[in-house]
């Protein structure tokens, strides 16, 4: 039988990086290819799935934990998931590699400066001003992805370069067939 082949696309990054940005230009890319894509995006997976979580080492990996049991379940089933989720810890990412299988990672780089500069939502100012605690890049780690397959570098590129750069790479892994003999 003939059925899609279901695969997770995983953005990891610091915040103000542009995974989200990157997210959602490769989410509409890959809807108007006509495939059953689903955004799961840090900022909103917290308001939702994970409410009640904050940001120890715990409770990131709980989030992560969460976000790659849903991605999980989508991706069986024939799903193209997208994640958007700082992920700072690479044994969590490893963790969701193994569970969701078809797992594609994406490292969102930029250097720490440049997210500082663009602070888009006024939290690294907060977090140097120490009213917000474990803020990834100033009060807490992030384990910068060894082997990602992809690598996508925001302060040189421009969003739809990076864009292209994905589209490209998973077309080589031959995920964009959208009906292939499995
Ligand atoms: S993760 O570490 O668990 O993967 P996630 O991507 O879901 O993080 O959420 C990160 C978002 O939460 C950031 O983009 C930012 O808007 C917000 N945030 C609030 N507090 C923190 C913090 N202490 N560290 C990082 N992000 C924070």
């Amino acid at each position: 039988m003939k059925h899609a082949k279901g695969f997770t696309v995983w953005f990891t990054g610091l915040s103000g990086a542009g995974k989200s940005t990157l997210a959602t230009l490769l989410k509409d890319s890959l809807r108007q290819l006509g495939l059953p894509v689903v955004l799961l995006d840090g900022d909103e997976v917290r308001k939702r799935l994970t409410k009640e979580l904050g940001f120890t080492r715990e409770d990131r990996e709980e989030n992560i934990r969460r976000i790659a049991y849903v991605a999980t379940l989508l991706t069986n089933v024939g799903g193209v998931v997208i994640v958007a989720a700082i992920s700072p810890y690479a044994h969590a990412r490893a963790d969701a590699r193994r569970e969701i299988g078809n797992f594609v990672e994406v490292f969102v780089k930029c250097p720490l400066h440049v997210c500082i500069e663009r602070d888009p939502k006024g939290l690294y100012a907060k977090a140097q001003r120490k009213e917000i605690s474990c803020f990834t890049g100033i009060s807490d780690p992030y384990e910068e992805p060894q082997n990602p397959e992809i690598l996508v570098e925001t302060n040189t590129e421009q969003p739809q370069d990076s864009l292209q750069k994905i589209l490209r790479q998973l077309e080589e892994l031959e995920l964009l067939k959208p009906f292939t003999e499995v």
